[in-house]
């Protein structure tokens, strides 16, 4: 969910509306804005995308300078109207925005409703704030301190921003586990989940810490923490440009971030990498040096998309530095006690660093020795924040919810990352150490060639469009490729797409072949060719459509092959990076063709902050 709020002698309604179109990557299943002025409290709600709240408040008398804004990504009752935030506790006192899950919900609820409470809405926001009503109205207390005894008997994870008719000059807000920013401008304050309803008008922003409550007036921030000692808010410089969260003249965000990884990779590699010299500097890997090359294994844990960066990882860890390197997925690993030594190393990958099941699971891991590593796109995010260290992806804000530019610029990182502790360790030889910077640094040229051939991947994309299946396949470093372009089509195309190792198809996906089923090969030129070779074999002699991505100049493949992409040749280690753009395009194209909301796909959110 996203959330937004402001205070200050603006218009709060545009400010939050504005805020909340930034924020909707977030969630999009229905929004809301509550407001205060001298006649009460205005609340608006409506299921659907932010656009549709806005079409049913065209007109309406929204003159405010204190309000709060929320986008929605359902956990707790199915997208409506009713379950949309903000909620108003029961005397039509109060407001709140939730982001997060109260786990313990349901006991809060039973006991208010003992105590007499009804209930509106099927969400556990609207049990927490009646909560907070409660307490309010039975001690006496101020809702400052309402709100911190209620959070102190809450289990879950939370952002909350409440607005109180009473005290119509100040906002509260406070957080656990959930992402909250404050922007700070002159005799104003603004609040939202990451910062890009902020930046606009202030680059000064305080990002507020788990337990950590804010009293925020126009031209006051009191932060506190929740045993109400005052905390000093750390004001840092926000460093982003406004155009970077802006469509820039592209039909889409997820074309835009396509067609940004020349530039984004670039980015990634600069001041890190210098093939010339034959260096790579990392300094957060520098520190923890030691610790890395002599650790027993290497856990990747990530989600996604950021969890397949991970598995090409895995591949060119062992390969490279000759250290076992495990992936997980964040939500597994968190739950199922595994055994972790100290002196073992997590890198956590992830493009928000907000993914709650990722935080948590380094968190445990943390606790109990390991040496944590981020490899995060969101700077100040949570998980960089609780990283022992790391290395940033430098991808830019990534808007579309499909990740594309963060995945190659995960890649980009978790190279050099790679290529460093080799050369630390010693296990690489120092000409193919070389060759591998080189090959580095030729990537983001690649790429620009191979955008190139966006209108012919545009035409395959209306060729294959109505297929109800596909099946993606690869071996080696184009194995995770595989996954990730079958994930991507699922997304965005809502067309069944399964990945599989190419060799491990025999024994199952096979069983769907027929001539209705595409079958993309990432086949680019690696040690593992002439075997993917023979499985493009094996699909063909079932009359499998094959549409191969290989590499400049392979005749055989396209021989072989109903339609071909080519890709810039590249060293294996770094092929990953080329060889999935045109996924992105394809999943993208037949998305469009299809007429749905790529930036926005149905039931997808962004930034999962919730397990
Ligand atoms: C969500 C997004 C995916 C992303 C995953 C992990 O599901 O829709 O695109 O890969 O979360 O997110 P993270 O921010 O941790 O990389």
């Amino acid at each position: 969910c996203g959330i937004v709020a402001y205070i200050g002698p603006r218009e709060a309604y545009p400010v939050i509306l504005k805020g909340l179109k930034r924020l909707e990557y977030r969630g999009y299943d229905s929004s809301g804005v509550a407001l205060l002025n001298g006649s009460g409290l205005q609340v608006h709600k409506k299921k659907g995308k932010v656009a549709e709240l806005e079409e049913t408040l065209q007109g309406k008398d929204l003159h405010s300078h204190i309000g709060i804004g929320h986008t929605r990504w359902a956990t707790h009752g199915e997208p409506s109207d009713r379950n949309a935030h903000p909620h108003t506790s029961a005397s039509g006192r109060l407001a709140m925005i939730h982001n997060g899950i109260i786990e313990n919900y349901a006991q809060l609820k039973q006991d208010l409703i003992n105590k007499g409470y009804t209930f509106h809405s099927d969400t556990d926001t609207e049990v927490l704030l009646n909560f907070i009503e409660d307490i309010l109205k039975n001690n006496n207390s101020s809702l400052e301190e309402a709100v911190r005894i209620a959070l102190k008997r809450v289990v879950g994870a939370y952002v909350i921003v409440l607005i109180d008719n009473e005290t119509p000059d100040t906002l509260i807000a406070a957080r656990k586990g959930s992402p909250l920013v404050i922007g700070i401008g002159k005799n104003e304050h603004f609040l939202a989940s990451d910062a890009s309803p902020i930046i606009e008008y202030t680059k000064e922003v305080v990002y507020v810490n788990d337990y950590e409550m804010a009293i925020i007036k126009p031209d006051e921030l009191i932060l506190k923490n929740l045993g109400n000692e005052r905390q000093t808010p750390f004001i840092t410089k926000l460093d982003m440009e406004l155009a970077a969260i802006e469509k820039g003249g592209y039909d889409h965000f997820m074309l835009k971030e396509i067609f940004e990884q020349p530039q984004t990779i670039y980015d990634c590699l600069r001041g890190r990498l210098d093939a010339t010299a034959g260096t790579i500097t990392m300094s957060g890997v520098e520190k923890y040096a030691e610790q890395i090359m002599n650790a027993n294994r290497i856990v990747m844990v990530a989600c996604g998309t950021s969890w397949h960066a991970g598995l090409v990882a895995e591949y060119i860890f062992e390969e490279l530095c000759r250290i076992n390197v495990e992936v997980e997925y964040a939500s597994e690993f968190r739950y199922r006690n595994p055994v972790i030594n100290k002196g073992d190393v997590i890198i956590a990958i992830s493009q928000s660093g907000e993914t709650a099941d990722t935080l948590v699971a380094i968190e445990n891991a943390k606790a109990k020795g390991a040496i944590i590593l981020g490899v995060v796109n969101v700077v100040g995010s949570s998980i960089a924040r609780i990283s022992d260290a790391g290395a940033y992806t430098h991808a830019g804000p990534e808007i579309g919810v499909a990740s594309t530019k963060a995945f190659t610029a995960q890649l980009a990182v978790l190279t050099m990352i790679a290529l460093k502790v080799a050369h630390m360790k010693g296990s690489i030889d120092q000409q193919r150490y070389i060759h591998l910077l080189k090959e580095l640094d030729a990537i983001p040229e690649k790429v620009t060639r191979l955008l190139e051939q966006e209108e012919q991947i545009k035409k395959l994309a209306e060729k294959y469009k109505d297929a109800q299946d596909f099946l993606f396949l690869g071996r080696g470093y184009n194995f995770p490729v595989a996954l990730e372009g079958a994930l991507k089509l699922k997304e965005i195309s809502y067309i069944h797409a399964e990945g599989y190792p190419a060799a491990e198809m025999k024994h199952g996906p096979i069983a769907l072949v027929d001539e209705n089923l595409p079958v993309v090969f990432i086949a680019t030129k690696d040690s593992y060719h002439e075997k993917v070779i023979s499985n493009m074999q094996e699909i063909k002699a079932r009359k499998g459509k094959v549409i191969a991505i290989i590499t400049e100049g392979d005749e055989h493949s396209t021989a072989l092959a109903n339609d071909v992409i080519v890709v810039p040749e590249a060293d294996e280690i770094v092929a990953p990076m080329l060889s999935t753009i045109p996924t992105q395009l394809l999943a993208y194209y037949i998305g469009v063709a299809k007429d749905f909301d790529v930036d926005k796909p149905r039931n997808l959110a962004k930034s999962v902050t919730v397990e």
